[in-house]
């Protein structure tokens, strides 16, 4: 019976599915594999169940061998070398279109959190220093009339479009295949939202120069992947008041330390890669990452498969 490693426990129906017809060894811990653990533990599989903190390239594939499948607990795939794994004829999965909307939430949530000054007025109140209401206090950005900037029009970024059209919000974006340019968008927009996948092209796709284009007065949100952004560039931004802040779902590395120099930047509100950290979320995620390893055991061709 072929045996499959999950990289974490999965809390959902789909994992019973899994155990009904095949073999599964379950990483219990909540920490992930390390990765001699890792790869001893995928040594004795046929397929693998990885999340986002499993690097997976093709010496991985090479020492692992024979792994026929693997299925990825995530829309994104940038933790993996499809290249390699393609090249090894390793079929490898994904669960997109599930995660659309909860993941469009967080980025529309810390859009919300760090204009309105959510968490800083939190601890205000917690930490006894809630002043008496005067006119000037806490004052943050407007969404009505504002321009929205969407980078990558994927359905993460059109779901975020959406989102932004029900605040009356203006929504442009940017793309590879349409919208304006990239350096239009960043001029003149009041929320600048970044929805591409990792990929050699997108890694720090946000730099100095970009930060440096953005209004003083804009506001950055980043629910991707953490390597699109040069974080350096982004505090330096931040500390020097050419953005007027930043919410992020993603960081590089991930956990960030809480002694990270990011930290200490104001204006910048900062959630441990939770986009699609929703009950009904992450259990279709599960269903489509079962389903696609179900199929490929089966010999069939994955459902959602991406290389
Ligand atoms: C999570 O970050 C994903 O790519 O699904
Ligand atoms: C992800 O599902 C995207 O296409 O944005």
């Amino acid at each position: 019976m072929p045996r499959v490693f999950i990289s974490r426990d999965l809390p959902f129906p789909a994992l019973d599915r899994l155990k009904e017809q095949h073999e599964v060894d379950v990483w219990e811990q909540r920490t992930p594999p390390p990765p001699d653990d890792f790869l001893a533990r995928a040594r004795e599989a046929d397929a693998l169940l990885t999340c986002v903190t499993e690097n997976v390239d093709g010496d991985f594939l090479d020492r692992a061998a024979p792994i026929t499948a693997v299925a990825n607990l995530a829309v994104g795939t940038d933790n993996i070398d499809l290249e390699a794994a393609k090249q090894r004829g390793i079929p490898v999965g994904n669960t997109p279109g599930v995660l659309t909307d909860a993941t469009a939430d967080i980025a529309f949530a810390l859009l919300l959190g760090i204009a309105r000054r959510i968490t800083e007025g939190d601890r205000e109140v917690r930490e006894g220093r809630w002043a008496p209401w005067h006119p000037g206090h806490m004052l943050g950005g407007d969404l009505a009339d504002n321009t929205l900037g969407i980078i990558g029009w994927g359905r993460i970024g059109q779901a975020m479009a959406r989102r932004g059209e029900g605040f009356g919000m203006r929504v442009v974006h940017h793309s590879r295949s349409s919208g304006i340019d990239l350096d239009e968008l960043l001029e003149t927009s009041d929320y600048v939202s970044l929805h591409t996948p990792l990929t050699p092209e997108t890694r720090h796709l946000m730099g100095a120069a970009q930060f440096a284009r953005m209004k003083q007065t804009a506001y950055f949100i980043n629910t991707s992947r953490g390597g699109t952004v040069d974080q350096d560039a982004l505090r330096a931004a931040l500390v020097d008041g050419e953005i007027a802040g930043a919410g992020l779902d993603v960081t590089d590395p991930e956990p960030l330390p809480g002694d990270d120099p990011l930290l200490t930047a104001p204006n910048l509100l900062v959630v441990p890669h939770v986009g699609s950290a929703t009950v009904r979320t992450r259990s279709r995620m599960a269903d489509l990452a079962v389903d696609n390893l179900l199929a490929a055991l089966a010999g069939d061709e994955m459902p959602n498969r991406v290389a």
